[in-house]
């Protein structure tokens, strides 16, 4: 599902956006210019989350990724660990009765190996909710490494392989997509990141392929509806050409 074919207007005007992925930036200084200890940053951070949702459900975004914490995050010292696996606890247990009045589906892509029982049985309860008319499909990326993510991918392919069930020929694009944890999300149309640093940290390494970017100055908790109604405005004034013209 992830790679499509290109439709482009006469007038170059892109489709409206399917998928915006964000990745979270400038927590730790949000807190630092405040003099407040990072803890704080997270947690209004969470709260720059139920401004993004709420900017992704009023522009008609379909799918809103957020890199919420990385494979590498696993390195940050243990009590910032402890408080943000807290957050997405609290996040995934008190939110999602709202999220599903909005009709938000909420999908969590990652390496679950590391992440509590606790945490697993809220991501099973939170991806089991009953949706009826879906409006967004918020995907959180939770223990998430994109590398880690293809080189599973790539591991399922050759058992596969090794298996007899699938011929070298048919090792496409299209398998390693369905391969991957977005087989069933379209590509990203564009990915934001905040606090003004130009990166993608191994996030939607092979989903990016043909991804535009928005690197925004505004540190993450300061996020808004506006600031992401803005970035689809910017997005819709863009010229994509796939390599084609
Ligand atoms: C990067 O800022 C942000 C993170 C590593 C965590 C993102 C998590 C949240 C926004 C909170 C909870 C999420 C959900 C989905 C409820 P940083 O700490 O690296 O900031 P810095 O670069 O300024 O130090």
């Amino acid at each position: 599902m992830a790679r499509q074919a290109p439709t482009l207007e006469e007038n170059h005007t892109p489709p409206p956006p399917r998928h915006f992925a964000i990745i979270m930036d400038g927590n730790g200084r949000w807190a630092k210019k405040r003099l407040l200890n990072r803890s704080k940053g997270h947690r209004q951070g969470a709260e720059a989350v139920r401004e993004a949702v709420k900017g992704a459900v009023n522009t008609g975004v379909e799918y809103l990724t957020l890199y919420a914490f990385s494979s590498e995050n696993w390195n940050r010292p243990a009590d910032e660990v402890k408080d943000l696996m807290g957050l997405l606890k609290i996040y995934l247990s008190k939110e999602m009765k709202s999220l599903a009045k909005e009709g938000v589906r909420v999908k969590i892509i990652g390496c679950r190996d590391r992440l509590s029982p606790e945490i697993i049985s809220k991501i099973d309860e939170a991806e089991k909710q009953d949706i009826p008319n879906i409006r967004l499909t918020l995907i959180i990326a939770l223990s998430y490494g994109s590398r880690e993510e293809i080189v599973a991918a790539a591991r399922k392919l050759a058992g596969e392989a090794v298996a007899g069930t699938l011929s070298l020929d048919d090792i496409s694009e299209n398998a390693m997509d369905n391969a991957l944890y977005t087989h069933d999300v379209p590509d990203p149309d564009l990915i934001i990141r905040t606090s003004g640093e130009q990166r993608l940290s191994n996030f939607l390494l092979w989903q990016a392929a043909y991804s535009e970017f928005l690197f925004i100055d505004t540190l993450w908790p300061d996020f808004t509806k506006k600031h992401f109604s803005d970035a689809v405005d910017q997005y819709l004034g863009l010229d994509r050409r796939y390599g084609i013209r």
